[in-house]
């Protein structure tokens, strides 16, 4: 069978399996088991396909079937234009939350010096990260209770030459850090333990995924300790789940002098900035 043979049939097979993205899956998990660029398998659609590499990419269509995110199964993620390592360990870094970092990087350009920032429940980095590549100011610690996360997020840092400007700290939300921040970044997880959620992302870590309370539990608690840890002028960007926004308003309005909502590409209500 040929290169577009191949992914025809695969496309189709994943499509029936309800994954939505079944044709770009097909591509990135065949472009992995051939070690090729996407970029190649458009240039190369007549190849034919050895016996060993149908039976490797068979290997991997069949488990993304099953729901095994596509991230997982090739060990990398695209996030904010740069490639990052993932495992199962980890988040998958997911495109809603670019809507954070692009506001952390614009908060941290705008400041005339040295900027220290904060980022909680780093999982992969790639917040931290991506931060401190897009603004050479910022300095960041990073927290996750996960050490096997943290693991991932050292590699990622090497990977992108900031392990000088990004320092991990394994603890519960900012009990491991010292010293004051001019901004507190942080996914942690936010979504209700009876939420009905997909194979791909149940996949993922429990402890990256629920919060009690609805999900709202460990937005709420670190709002609470921020104002006694941010630097005059600071801020905190936290990214919600819709259904938690009115409870995190909430606090947020009890805690800070000022706050607003930052909506994702599909309008949904996604980050609280608020400040002192
Ligand atoms: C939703 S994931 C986000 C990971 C990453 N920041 C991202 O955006 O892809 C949340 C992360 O918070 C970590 N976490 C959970 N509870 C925590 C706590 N109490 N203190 C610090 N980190 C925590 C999890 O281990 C997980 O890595």
């Amino acid at each position: 069978m040929t290169i577009v043979e191949v992914l025809k049939l695969s496309a189709d097979y994943l499509q029936k399996h309800g994954a939505d993205s079944a044709r770009l899956d097909a591509e990135l998990l065949l472009a992995h088991a051939l070690k090729l660029r996407r970029l190649d398998l458009y240039l190369k659609f007549d190849r034919t396909l050895g016996e060993a590499e149908l039976t490797a990419y068979r290997g991997l269509v069949a488990r993304r079937a099953k729901g095994e995110p596509v991230a997982y199964l090739v060990g990398h993620r695209e996030f904010m234009g740069l490639d990052f390592e993932v495992t199962p360990d980890v988040l998958v870094p997911n495109p809603d939350t670019e809507v954070l970092v692009q506001r952390a990087v614009a908060i941290a350009r705008e400041a005339a010096g040295p900027v220290r920032v904060a980022d909680v429940g780093t999982g992969s980095g790639c917040i931290a990260i991506a931060i401190t590549h897009y603004a050479p100011n910022a300095e960041v610690w990073a927290t996750d209770v996960s050490p096997a996360a943290l693991a991932v997020a050292g590699r990622n840092a090497a990977r992108h030459h900031v392990e000088e400007r990004v320092h991990f700290v394994e603890g519960d939300l900012m009990r491991g850090l010292a010293g004051e921040f001019d901004l507190v970044c942080a996914n942690l997880p936010y979504l209700a333990a009876e939420a009905k959620l997909p194979a791909e992302v149940t996949a993922q870590p429990a402890r990256a995924l629920y919060a009690g309370d609805g999900g709202s539990a460990l937005v709420v608690r670190l709002l609470a300790d921020v104002p006694a840890r941010l630097c005059p002028g600071g801020k905190v960007l936290a990214e919600i789940d819709p259904a938690i926004a009115s409870a995190v308003t909430d606090v947020a309005g009890r805690c800070f002098a000022g706050r607003r909502i930052h909506r994702d590409a599909g309008g949904r209500e996604r980050v609280l900035e608020a400040w002192s």
